[in-house]
């Protein structure tokens, strides 16, 4: 069973007062949206729970990733994100400063089981401190989205991102957040997060790549042979860790 659609929105605000769930002027053609790790830590940042699991198998995997543009003032930085989770209700990519203080920007995909799963996408605001989410305004362009029983994939652009319009901090540097949560088919509920990255640099495909081999390496990131030397360490981690596997 397998159900999909795009969501053809050139220029899409969602807007949903409390209360009132609804966006206007979507249509909706069948569509697949591929997600897979293919440019990871190359072209994109990715990031997902379990470590290094692939949103193109069919096991559980909570993946995103994203692409940002070099921020030019004073508009900032646009976004292109992917989403890939398991829920029966919502999978959800936050964007935040700061995880245990001020606020996240939530991006929402999920499957309405009051509307036989059909897809939906929604913003929301979460308070940090408190856990509560609040609707929001944010644009958001180029939604597509599909569910496959309890898999929910989505891709969106988000413009105009600017971490230091909310606080001191460099304009793509943001921790991401992945998580799940429920919704009845009218109430979006509490953001359960199952991963925090701690500050990324969102414009920096390789920078959670960096932390993790910084015990082995001391390779300088964001040139090329940089962008390319981890993955043969990693390579060779995993050759390593698959003959600890064999003796073991
Ligand atoms: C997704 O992948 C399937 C199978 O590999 C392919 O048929 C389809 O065209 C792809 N869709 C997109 C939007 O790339
Ligand atoms: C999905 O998993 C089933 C068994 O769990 C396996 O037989 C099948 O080949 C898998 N499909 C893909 C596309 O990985
Ligand atoms: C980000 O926002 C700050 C404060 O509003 C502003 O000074 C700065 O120019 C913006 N940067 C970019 C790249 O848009
Ligand atoms: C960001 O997107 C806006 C339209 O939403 C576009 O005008 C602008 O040129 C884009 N900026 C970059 C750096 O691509
Ligand atoms: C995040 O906020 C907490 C609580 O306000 C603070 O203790 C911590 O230093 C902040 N972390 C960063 C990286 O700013
Ligand atoms: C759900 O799907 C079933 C069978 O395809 C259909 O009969 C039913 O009307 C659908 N319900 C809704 C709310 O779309
Ligand atoms: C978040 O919640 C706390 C505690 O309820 C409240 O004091 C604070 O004003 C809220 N922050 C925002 C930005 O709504
Ligand atoms: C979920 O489905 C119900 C019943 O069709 C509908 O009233 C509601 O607006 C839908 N919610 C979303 C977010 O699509
Ligand atoms: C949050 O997610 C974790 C891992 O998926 C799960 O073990 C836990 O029960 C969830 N908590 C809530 C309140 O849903
Ligand atoms: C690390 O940096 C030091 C000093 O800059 C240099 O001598 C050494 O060769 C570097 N090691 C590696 C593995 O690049």
């Amino acid at each position: 069973m397998e159900r999909g659609m795009i969501l053809l929105v050139a220029a899409l605000m969602i807007y949903v007062s409390p209360g009132v769930q609804g966006t206007a002027h979507l249509s909706f053609v069948n569509t697949t949206v591929n997600i897979t790790r293919h440019g990871c830590g190359v072209t994109k940042l990715c990031v997902e729970t379990p470590n290094d699991c692939d949103p193109a198998g069919n096991t559980s995997c909570l993946f995103g990733s994203v692409v940002s543009t070099t921020p030019v003032a004073p508009n900032g930085a646009n976004l292109s994100i992917q989403l890939r989770g398991d829920s029966n209700g919502y999978v959800a990519l936050g964007l935040t400063v700061n995880a245990s203080e001020g606020t996240t920007m939530l991006f929402i995909c999920g499957q309405n089981s009051s509307d036989n799963g059909t897809f939906f996408f929604r913003t929301m605001q979460r308070n940090n401190t408190d856990d509560m989410l609040t609707a929001t305004e944010r644009r958001v362009t180029e939604i597509r989205g599909m569910v496959e029983g309890s898999v929910i994939k989505c891709e969106f652009d988000v413009p105009g991102v600017n971490a230091s319009n909310t606080r001191t901090s460099h304009v793509t540097t943001f921790s991401i957040l992945l998580g799940t949560g429920s919704f009845d088919g009218n109430v979006v509920g509490r953001f359960n997060a199952t991963l925090n990255s701690g500050p990324l640099n969102l414009a920096n495909p390789a920078s959670n790549i960096q932390t993790t081999l910084a015990p082995t390496t001391n390779t300088t990131m964001g040139n090329n042979s940089g962008a390319v030397q981890p993955h043969a360490v990693l390579l060779l981690l995993s050759v390593l860790t698959l003959s600890v596997m064999l003796r073991a």
